[in-house]
């Protein structure tokens, strides 16, 4: 269209074709460069900022217990308070500057139709033009002012885009810490031997390493507790025979099959874990006593429950297995809930 209508217009009115020609390079070009250099950082900032301002929500909201327990509420406010006070002026520093952009683009488009009328009412001054001509010109003319506003807001579409998506884009292209080797396979447990040997391990980059040349070996069916002063790497041991960091030196096996030959899923589909802080899921209590076990019939959840001692408590509830729990299990009364929790053994328990 903007080639078209320059040359056609051009042909008659060679200055007409220059300033519909040039004004209209000199908007897109103005709109790129305003999205890009002027509204971009200031929407990437603020768009940070809103990523930060759904973690403090979810801190405050989450520890919600801790926070009136401590009574802290004060304190917790004032915290969130300094942060959406950050995150609201760099949002309206980002409207506004997205504001300014559209009045730009705005008065960028008036300024090319005064320029355009005016030449057009010059010529027919000047007897150049017929009525008829002035009509062409002008409907050439906002026909084209269609497509530039078009233009500006496709542009403005995409830099938004780009800047939503940037964070999400960042966390994908990060390469995974713990992928499956290629050739990885099932692992098969059918007695449950632990071996550590001569393991190395570190965190990230920290310089001194938690294992060093570190060997046991835990028989199948032994009870071990680990005991040691808060840091010395209990939960560290647990969460490396889950497979959720990578050893830096040495192997650790179980029944003689290296972990970190096999799938990650087969692996941690075998173990059962009791979680430090007990989660429930927003879902019903059947659904969430057979989470290891999707397809567990109504007898067995029964079942494991009761090896739980929570069939009685369960089976007191008006709606029984089908109660809804959640939002980290808050639904559920207090004391027996609690307790009911840390005892229950998910059917993963029962089956390794
Ligand atoms: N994800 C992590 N990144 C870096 N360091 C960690 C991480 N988790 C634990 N650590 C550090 O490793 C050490 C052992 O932690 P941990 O195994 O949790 O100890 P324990 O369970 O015995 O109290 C501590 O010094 C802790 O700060
Ligand atoms: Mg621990």
């Amino acid at each position: 269209m903007l080639i078209g209508s320059s040359v056609l217009l051009g042909w008659h009115w060679p200055m007409m074709g220059l300033i519909i020609a040039c004004c209209s390079l000199a908007y897109v070009g103005l709109t790129i460069t305003l999205s890009l250099g002027y509204i971009a950082p200031s929407a990437s900032l603020a768009n940070s900022w809103d990523s930060r301002l759904g973690g403090a929500l979810a801190d405050a909201i989450s520890c919600n217990a801790v926070v009136k327990g401590f009574a802290t509420e004060q304190r917790e406010n004032e915290r969130l308070a300094t942060v959406i006070a950050k995150w609201r002026r760099r949002m309206r520093r980002s409207w506004v500057r997205g504001a300014i952009n559209g009045t730009t683009q705005g008065v960028t488009l008036l300024a090319l139709r005064v320029a355009v009328i005016c030449y057009a009412l010059l010529l027919c001054s000047r007897r150049q033009a017929t009525a008829g001509d002035i009509a062409l010109v002008l409907t050439s003319f906002f026909v084209l002012q269609g497509y530039l506003r078009d233009v500006g807001m496709h542009v403005r579409n995409v830099q938004r885009s780009v800047n939503d998506m940037e964070e999400l884009v960042y966390i994908q292209s990060q390469p995974l810490d713990i992928a499956d080797c290629p050739e990885a396979k099932q692992i098969r447990i059918t007695k449950g031997r632990i071996d550590f040997k001569n393991v190395h391990f570190h965190y990230g980059n920290d310089g001194l390493p938690l294992y060093r040349d570190f060997s046991v070996s835990i028989k199948a069916g032994e009870r071990v507790g680990l005991v040691g002063p808060s840091g010395s790497g209990k939960t560290t041991f647990v969460k490396l025979i889950q497979r959720l960091y990578d050893v830096n030196g040495g192997r650790i096996q179980i029944d003689e099959q290296d972990i970190s030959k096999v799938t990650q899923a087969s692996l941690r589909s075998q173990i059962a874990i009791v979680q430090q802080e007990c989660l429930l899921f927003h879902r019903s209590l059947a659904e969430n006593i057979a989470y290891g076990q999707p397809g567990a019939s109504q007898a067995e959840i029964e079942e494991a429950a009761q090896l739980a001692s929570a069939h009685e408590f369960i089976a007191r509830l008006p709606k029984g297995y089908g109660t809804l729990v959640g939002e980290r299990g808050v639904k559920l009364s207090g004391g027996s809930a609690s307790g009911w929790r840390s005892r229950v053994p998910s059917l993963r328990t029962r089956r390794s």
